[in-house]
């Protein structure tokens, strides 16, 4: 597959690398250009291409990996309809507390009050996207073992569209990290997002032999 990051960090580095890995293809991008990610490129080496947001968001799946404060202007500018965006973001509430974001004052105890996860914001910006909740479950140091026989970390997913979701474990799983699925986007996500029960465990598949 073809996969498109919207940010270029430790997730696109991290996530991208086990992608790469598996033989798929990666188009990064950030704010400032393609021109500016030279150095990115050729440290994950062949099968990452530096492109622009756009290109990035024309990819079989699309990764939105810029920090929360980020996310308005990182989504903007591009027709998400029908696009399958995985939301890797997790709120934190860096660089400081309560500050609009849509509208909505993003603290995790404002999130609570709202009632809402902070994916169905992400949905809200990304209109008519096919949303995703993964790969945020965890800090990347925990599965920067890229050698073939890494340990099968569990990635969280959860989302609404049943086949967006299918595509986005088939590819994780092609990576060897295994993706297991907690159900829609309002009930799954609050429990790997950020401040759930699920979120910052480290979870290994383990197969017992008979
Ligand atoms: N790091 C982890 O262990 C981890 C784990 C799980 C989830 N997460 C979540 O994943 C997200 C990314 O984390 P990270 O650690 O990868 O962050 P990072 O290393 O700081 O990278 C963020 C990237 O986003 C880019 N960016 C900023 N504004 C942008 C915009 N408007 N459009 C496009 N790209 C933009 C930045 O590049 P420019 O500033 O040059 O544009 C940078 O390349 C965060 O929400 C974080 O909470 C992180």
């Amino acid at each position: 597959m073809k996969v498109g990051f919207i940010g270029a960090g430790n997730v696109t580095g991290t996530f991208g690398r086990h992608l790469i890995n598996a033989g798929h293809t990666i188009v990064v991008s950030n704010s400032r250009g393609p021109e500016t990610l030279a150095d990115f490129v050729a440290g994950l080496g062949p099968g990452t291409i530096a492109g622009t947001k756009q290109q990035a968001a024309e990819c079989d799946v699309v990764v939105l990996a810029a920090h929360w404060v980020k996310v308005p202007e990182a989504l903007k500018g591009i027709d998400w309809r029908g696009r399958i965006l995985i939301d890797a973001t997790n709120a934190h509430m860096d660089p400081k507390p309560d500050i609009s974001l849509a509208g909505v004052t993003r603290s995790r105890a404002a999130l609570k009050l709202t009632g809402r996860t902070s994916s169905e914001l992400v949905a809200e910006m990304a209109v008519g996207a096919r949303l995703v909740k993964s790969i945020s479950n965890m800090p990347m140091a925990w599965i920067q073992d890229f050698s073939p026989n890494k340990p099968r970390t569990v990635i969280f997913t959860s989302g609404d569209d049943i086949e967006a979701k299918r595509l986005v474990i088939e590819l994780i799983n092609s990576t060897g990290l295994i993706a297991i699925d907690l159900g829609s986007l309002v009930i799954g996500s609050a429990m790997h997002d950020v401040g759930g029960p699920l979120s910052g465990i480290e979870f290994h598949f383990v197969q017992r032999l008979r």
